[in-house]
């Protein structure tokens, strides 16, 4: 294929010259058209040209390595995909989980239930059974253990590498606890773990881990406590501070996690990025606690403060930030979805991984048409407007009907394109309406995920500073691309 870049390119260096006629894809996804995820050709190297707006690459600056992306198996999700007919529910673990679909390497598992359950329970609800001689995940075994045996079995079908499945509690079982309930009925004071079950209960998360690997769920990690500072009369929760946290890890957790399975990841914080640099603080200075901790786990509800995670990244270079929660409110009809949902989530990647996050786990993988069920309700609902929360995928459980949220595309933009052990490299933006991040894959692709969420296209050149050579894109209004080249 000898074009007019490429006979340019004759006149320059042979590297210059193989460069130029190699290939640049273009992925991309806009609002008002028909392109989701959809490759676009004709983009090809040239010398270096002017142009007012740049995405500069140097594929020479290395930073995080990166985990994988991911969803949430909670009970509704579940509930509502069990409900379906096979051939949805196999599309829908295909849309997730296939090497077409978004390709997810990476989940989190309510250890009991959640808000996102249809009730509260947890593995042992036998009051006083400090040997857990109660324990059983059988509750499970209707919705949630059929959907991640389904998914792993999806993943397997193309890749080597199993899904990492990471638990997190919402609440130890109520019997544990201060209050007796695993809610929060009057605040978060009496929330909390009581000190004598402190043991017993690091043996429940234990068990957790040990049950759930056995029957072919291996679970590569854990947090110590999803949102330890948020307490809702509504639902599951309990309060820990960053020195409860911490001591908690110490004394008790840690030491039982890492005899029972010295291999698991152990996460602390899991809640907003306000105060993660404060718990990084607190928890990495103390070496006999840091000694048991892999990472550090983060929620987006806060806001973006992506600098608290570049701060975190310096207390301690040796500990992983990975994101583990982030959804929407309900805002519109599911069959006609919010497009600032996926530019919303994609701003957050951007910037989480510009600052150290390692990857993105997403909350439901899927709910139903009314952004359900769940047990913390009630909610408010117009219709199906402003009902519940979002997900990727809503299902009409009578028709078997889904509806791919906006979102779905955005993340697939990351997703199936940077696979685990991608490492960051250094991508600047020259205007601040393009926002962008990079990295190379392990076969030594380069993907730039670029997003303008303008009401105006943008015409930009792509400079690899390591070839010195560039493209000329042009982004529509309020779209996705991810730009994809090799060596
Ligand atoms: C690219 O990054 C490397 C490593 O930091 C640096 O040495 C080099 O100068 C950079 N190249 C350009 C063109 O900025
Ligand atoms: C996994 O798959 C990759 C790519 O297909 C291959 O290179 C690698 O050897 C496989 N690893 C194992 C352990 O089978
Ligand atoms: C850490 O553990 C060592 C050995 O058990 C002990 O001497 C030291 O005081 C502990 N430090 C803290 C901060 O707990
Ligand atoms: C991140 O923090 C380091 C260390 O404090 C600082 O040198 C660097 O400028 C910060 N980076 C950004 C992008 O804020
Ligand atoms: C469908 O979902 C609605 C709303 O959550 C629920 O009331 C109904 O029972 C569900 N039907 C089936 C067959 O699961
Ligand atoms: C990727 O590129 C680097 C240097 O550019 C090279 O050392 C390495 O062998 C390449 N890896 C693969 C898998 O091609
Ligand atoms: C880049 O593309 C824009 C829009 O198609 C075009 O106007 C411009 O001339 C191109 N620039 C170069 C250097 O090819």
């Amino acid at each position: 294929m000898v074009n007019s870049h490429c006979a340019f390119a004759l006149a320059l260096l042979l590297q210059v010259f193989y460069w130029s006629c190699s290939s640049v894809e273009v992925v991309q996804t806009a609002k008002g058209t028909s392109d989701r995820l959809t490759p676009k050709t004709g983009f090809q190297f040239q010398k270096n040209f002017e142009s007012s707006i740049s995405i500069q690459v140097n594929r020479s600056f290395r930073f995080q390595e990166m985990l994988g992306f991911g969803g949430a198996f909670t009970e509704s999700s579940s509930f509502v995909w069990s409900g379906l007919n096979s051939e949805s529910r196999q599309q829908i673990l295909d849309l997730f989980f296939s090497k077409d679909g978004l390709q997810y390497s990476l989940a989190r598992v309510p250890i009991g239930s959640c808000d996102f359950s249809l009730s509260f329970y947890s593995y042992d609800d036998v009051e006083g059974d400090t040997d857990l001689e109660h324990f059983s995940i059988e509750h499970d075994q209707k919705w949630r253990i059929p959907f991640m045996k389904a998914a792993i079995a999806t993943r397997a079908k193309w890749s080597n590498t199993s899904i990492k499945f990471l638990g997190s509690p919402w609440s130890a079982p109520g019997w544990m606890k201060s209050d007796g309930l695993m809610s929060c009925p009057v605040s978060c004071l009496l929330c909390t773990l009581k000190a004598k079950y402190q043991d017993t209960y690091s043996k429940y998360i234990s068990l957790f881990v040990s049950k759930f690997t056995e029957i072919g769920i291996p679970i590569w990690g854990v947090t110590v406590q999803n949102e330890p500072g948020a307490c809702s009369p509504l639902y599951e929760g309990m309060h820990f501070t960053p020195e409860t946290e911490r001591d908690f890890v110490k004394n008790h957790l840690g030491p039982v996690l890492s005899s029972d399975h010295p291999h698991l990841a152990l996460l602390v914080y899991d809640h907003n990025k306000d105060h993660v640099a404060k718990w990084a603080e607190t928890i990495y200075s103390d070496k006999n606690a840091s000694q048991y901790v892999w990472g550090m786990a983060v929620h987006w509800y806060s806001g973006d403060q992506f600098s608290n995670l570049n701060t975190t990244h310096y207390i301690d270079v040796s500990k992983p930030i990975l994101a583990t929660e982030a959804t929407v409110k309900r805002e519109k009809d599911p069959t006609d979805p919010l497009w600032s949902h996926g530019e919303h989530y994609a701003h957050d990647m951007i910037g989480d991984f510009n600052n150290w996050v390692v990857g993105f786990i997403d909350w439901n993988l899927l709910l139903d048409m009314y952004g359900g069920p769940d047990h913390a309700g009630p909610h408010e609902c117009e219709g199906l407007i402003k009902c519940g929360s979002d997900a990727m995928i809503l299902a009409d459980n009578t028709t078997g009907k889904i509806y791919l949220q906006t979102f779905y595309y955005y993340m697939g933009h990351f997703s199936k394109f940077v696979p685990p052990g991608s490492i960051r490299i250094g991508v600047v933006s020259s205007n601040e309406d393009l926002e962008a991040t990079g990295f190379v894959t392990p076969d030594n692709t380069t993907a730039v995920v670029v997003m303008n969420s303008h009401d105006d296209p943008i015409t930009y050149k792509l400079l690899d500073e390591i070839s010195t050579l560039a493209v000329n894109v042009t982004i529509p209004a309020h779209a996705i691309q991810t730009v994809l080249y090799s060596v």
